[in-house]
Formats: structure tokens, C-alpha cells, sequence
């Protein structure tokens, strides 16, 4: 793979990623680390599924015209994908970046809302909304990455959750930010008056944004109750 790296820019658990370029573009290299407690075989058989269903999604959303990065190479094989390498910081860094102003802060998690409804509408979920996986330019505008556990999804808790891991991360880690989930809630609503109803998809009718908002609810009151 023709990549050249320069920096590493992330090493967890699941996988370490260089910035870098690829036939001159800027990209980033994933590469997915072995779990060592695993068995190899199954390691390696379930990281070669992960990466194809990874990559299957982003290129359906990114011809969807959804803010997400393209992916340049692929070698599940060896556990590697090069991808776009999207513009901005996580957003976990703007939000805890005292110098950003109140205005921008509005319009980066507005925005965020918007695109998760664009992501939704292609009856796609997430699976991982962390303020880690959502990156922010200078400009406020917004992409997803990480769709390690994305999944093709018509039944409506998946969206659901998906909202709710935001909820509760904004929460938890951010409560100076007091209206940063509203913000979200209503750029989400907000694309679908925008954009009008999803189209049907292959599998069938996407949940609506207000069904979906439902569903934050009850699993809001659900949580509540069982603690
Ligand atoms: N396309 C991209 N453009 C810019 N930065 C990226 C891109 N992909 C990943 N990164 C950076 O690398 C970090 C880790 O990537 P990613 O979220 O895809 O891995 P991960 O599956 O969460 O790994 P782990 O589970 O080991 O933490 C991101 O939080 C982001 O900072
Ligand atoms: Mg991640």
C-alpha cells in the first residue's frame, strides 16, 4: 500500500491509526490490533468481518452524500484500510476547549444532529456515537467516523441508542454544557423537516425523526427506572 506516514494519531484497544498520505491525499492508516485474549483464528475471522462491514457502510453513506470519510484501500486480510483522512478535532476536545466560543459550540452540536439524522435516514445506525467519533473543522461543519459497529437497521431501539449513548456522554462528561443535547435533539428534528420524509430504502421504511425522538424518551425513562 502506497501510504506514507507521518504521525500516529490514536493507539487503543481495537485499533492504532497514523496520519499520513496516500498517492498524495491526505488519509489515515487503521490497523486493527490483534485481541490477545482471543482465540487467532476467531480474532482474525471476526476483525476480517468488522473491517468489510466498516468499509461496506462507509462507501454506501459516502455515495449517499453523507459527511463521512471515503475508503481509498482496503486489506482485511492483514486487518488494514486506508481512508479520507476527515478535517477537524473530536469532538470531546472542542467541547472541553474553554477558548471556543458559546456560538460555535451551538453550531458544531447542531450540526452533529443534523448528520446523525442524515445517517439514520440512509437506516443506518451508528453503534458507537461517542464525542470521539465525531470531528468538528474549523468551520463547525461535521463527519462521523469509526463504523466498526455500524449496522444496517430498520428496527427503531438501535436509533434510539444511538441517541442515547450521545445523551448520555454529553451528560456525564460535558454538564458545564447544559443545552449541548437539546442542540443536538433539535438539529436532528430539524433535518427531516429540512429534507422531508426518508425515502424507503431497501429493506423498507426508515423510522421517522420524531419516532425516533420517542424512543430517546423511553429509553431515557427506562434507564431511570432500573438504574
Ligand atoms: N478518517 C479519519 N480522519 C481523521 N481522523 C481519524 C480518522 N479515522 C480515525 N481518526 C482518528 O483516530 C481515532 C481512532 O479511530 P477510530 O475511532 O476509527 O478507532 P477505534 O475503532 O475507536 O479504535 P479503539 O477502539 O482502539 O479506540 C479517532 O478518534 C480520530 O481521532
Ligand atoms: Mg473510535
Amino acid at each position: 500500500m502506497a501510504f506514507e506516514p507521518t504521525e500516529r494519531l490514536h493507539l487503543g484497544a481495537e485499533a492504532e491509526v497514523w496520519a499520513g498520505t496516500w498517492m498524495g491525499v491526505d488519509a489515515v492508516r487503521k490497523l486493527r490490533r490483534p485481541r490477545k485474549w482471543r482465540h487467532p483464528d476467531l480474532d482474525h475471522r471476526l476483525g476480517h468481518r468488522r473491517m468489510m462491514s466498516e468499509s461496506r457502510l462507509l462507501i454506501r453513506l459516502k455515495r449517499s452524500g453523507v459527511r463521512v470519510p471515503a475508503v481509498l484501500d482496503l486489506d482485511p486480510e492483514n486487518g488494514r484500510m486506508i481512508l479520507e483522512r476527515m478535517p477537524g478535532l473530536p469532538l470531546i476536545e472542542v467541547l472541553r476547549d474553554s477558548t471556543q466560543s458559546a456560538s460555535f459550540i451551538a453550531t458544531a452540536l447542531s450540526n452533529t444532529g443534523r448528520l446523525i439524522r442524515r445517517l439514520h435516514r440512509e437506516a443506518i445506525t451508528h453503534g458507537d456515537l461517542s464525542t470521539n467519533n465525531i470531528l468538528v473543522d474549523e468551520n463547525g461543519d461535521v463527519s462521523l467516523i469509526d463504523f466498526g459497529l455500524a449496522a444496517i437497521d430498520y428496527e427503531i431501539e438501535r436509533f434510539g441508542i444511538d441517541l442515547h449513548v450521545i445523551d448520555e456522554i454529553l451528560g456525564a462528561s460535558h454538564p458545564e454544557h447544559e443545552d449541548a443535547i437539546e442542540t443536538l435533539l433539535e438539529g436532528y428534528a430539524a433535518e427531516e423537516a429540512n429534507l422531508g420524509a426518508a425515502p424507503e430504502q431497501s429493506g423498507g421504511a426508515v423510522p421517522t425523526a420524531a419516532e425516533v425522538l420517542k424512543r430517546l424518551d423511553e429509553v431515557r425513562s427506562r434507564v431511570r427506572y432500573h438504574g
